[in-house]
């Protein structure tokens, strides 16, 4: 008997997504910003490389005043990245290739060029037009003090004042106003826009700051002064995040994503405790939820482990797969945070351009290829950011005057921003823009890009570009099963065998390893004198066991 698919038989359940960050992908129009129909030219290029789907992050009008997630209009396209037709191209070359779109929805804030927050800033205290907002008085004598000690994740107060004396909250820019999520408008709002892209074939969602959207705005507003995006108690009662209401919106979703065949997927933004994050991946709900557990890790056997094990036992727990993720627009490149002494504070070093601290690209390197290979033989599903199949590393001395993230000015150039991982890719070596553009970039491209460039990669087996590639055809013809069971190993190894006959070595920091009896399937550097050195993992496939 057929059932209705669910996310609990979903595509998505294991699949490798690559995430396009679309103004920094690939410029098909000469203006030094990547666009749509760029990133249609390289559906072939995915192809090749071997992933199930594309996250696109987003592609709609927008100001930039935070890299398009400040949205004008979630029904259209930015028009300096294309027309609503070019993402119709863009989803058809896909699905001509088996592949899938997954688009972000970005549902806490509009922008503020949004025409609802035009129309409240246009209506007076208390209409409608302000209530799809969270507008509040100020305290005080004359309302001059914000409504609350809330801040924002770039910096500076979570409240803005508008001329008429009244403040509206955005937990991120002030061009990034939130929305009221206990309004039914805007519910169904977002209803409406999920189908609209589902209608137009889009095959899931990313939906950002996911564990934000609920707030509880009862009088007197409660204290939280701290960073607004904080990692969260597990309680469910923070004012602001990861509020047990905010469950219903995704049952709701999840009515309509079963609609669709197959049925819409989804992957929540939740920077939220890994025992919580599991309930917005939930098969009735999203179906999963990103876990950056090992985005945060250090390089350790053990650390690695005890995360695997974790998120493996959680996700089953909700009925969903472990999603995993190393790199994505917001974080330092992984081939770079390896490449840094242990301990080294990120947002430190970035705000020295790179000096407090040496960065070692060998070392990084090996760790990036090892680590990638770590997650890339996991059970569950594989979020990949795009470069870092070329083993890109972090741009860490953009000129200040060129930096785009908000945070940068917003925390009076305290902290630097996320622009260093955002720098457009390195497609050849020729000039002005390392083939991305025929014009330079609209953030500055290093002269060391050159060596990461995919033009050089391709037919270099040593590359980067070579071992992913390799890696994921392997993983598409090995076992899919969900299992993963260890096996024993000195302290600085880790060992363990995936269902039908593929196993694993990753040696972390340990002495050199026994490269395992049997076929060696996968290596991220040369083995020799039959052994796995330090920051190496290895795939193969044990000696088949005699039988009784
Ligand atoms: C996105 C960020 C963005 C923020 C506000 C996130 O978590 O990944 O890039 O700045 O949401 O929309």
């Amino acid at each position: 008997m057929s059932s209705t698919p669910t996310a609990t038989d979903s595509w998505a359940r294991n699949a490798v997504v690559y995430q396009v960050y679309p103004r920094s992908f690939v410029d098909s129009d000469g203006d030094g910003l990547g666009n749509i129909a760029g990133i249609t030219a390289k559906v072939g290029y995915l192809h090749d490389l071997g992933v199930d789907a594309v996250w696109l992050s987003p592609f709609y009008p927008s100001a930039l005043a935070d890299g398009g997630y400040d949205v004008d209009d979630y029904r259209d396209v930015d028009p300096r990245l294309g027309t609503l037709g070019d993402l119709d191209d863009l989803i058809a070359a896909l699905h001509e290739r088996g592949m899938k779109l997954v688009v972000d929805i970005v549902p806490n804030h509009t922008s503020n060029r949004h025409r609802w927050f035009q129309a409240a800033l246009e209506s007076a205290p208390g209409s409608p037009e302000r209530a799809r907002y969270v507008f509040r008085d100020g305290l005080g004598p004359d309302g001059e003090q914000p409504p609350s000690d809330w801040v924002s994740h770039f910096g500076g107060p979570a409240w803005t004042r508008v001329p008429d004396g009244q403040w509206y909250l955005h937990l991120f820019a002030p061009e990034q106003p939130d929305l009221d999520w206990s309004n039914r408008e805007v519910h169904d709002e977002f209803l409406s826009v999920l189908k609209f892209w589902s209608d137009r074939g889009v095959d899931g969602y990313r939906i950002d700051v996911a564990h934000a959207l609920t707030k509880d705005l009862s009088e007197p507003l409660r204290s939280k002064p701290t960073v607004a995006n904080d990692a969260t108690p597990e309680t469910g009662d923070d004012p602001l995040f990861d509020r047990d209401e905010v469950h219903a919106i995704y049952e709701e979703w999840r009515q309509l994503f079963d609609q669709y065949d197959p049925p819409r997927t989804a992957v929540a933004e939740a920077w939220v405790p890994a025992s919580r994050r599991v309930l917005y991946a939930r098969p009735t709900e999203l179906g999963q939820a990103f876990n950056f557990d090992l985005l945060e890790a250090s390089w350790d056997a053990d650390t690695y482990q005890r995360i695997i094990d974790t998120n493996i036992a959680n996700a089953a727990e909700s009925g969903a797969t472990s999603t995993w993720v190393l790199s994505n627009h917001d974080v330092v490149r992984h081939a770079t945070r390896y490449g840094l002494p242990a301990g080294t504070d990120l947002e430190s070093w970035l705000l020295s351009d790179g000096k407090s601290a040496e960065e070692d690209p060998e070392i990084g390197r090996l760790r990036a290829r090892a680590a990638t290979a770590v997650m890339l033989a996991l059970p569950g599903s594989a979020y990949l950011y795009q470069g870092e199949e070329l083993g890109l590393r972090e741009v860490a001395d953009i000129p200040h005057d060129r930096l785009q993230d908000p945070m940068w000015l917003r925390s009076e150039h305290t902290r630097k921003g996320r622009d260093g991982c955002r720098v457009p890719l390195p497609w050849t070596t020729e000039a002005p823009a390392f083939g991305f553009s025929t014009a330079e970039a609209h953030l500055p491209q290093p002269a060391w890009f050159a060596d990461y460039a995919a033009s050089t990669q391709i037919d270099d087996q040593a590359s980067s570009l070579s071992l992913y590639r390799e890696a994921l055809r392997l993983r598409r013809s090995l076992s899919a099963g969900e299992t993963l069971t260890w096996q024993e190993a000195p302290a600085g190894v880790l060992r363990f065998d995936r269902t039908d006959g593929w196993s694993v070595v990753a040696n972390f920091s340990g002495d050199p390893f026994p490269v395992p009896a049997g076929e060696v399937l996968l290596a991220t550097q040369p083995l020799s004198d039959g052994v796995v050195p330090a920051n190496t993992t290895v795939w193969f496939a044990p000696e088949a066991q005699p039988r009784d």
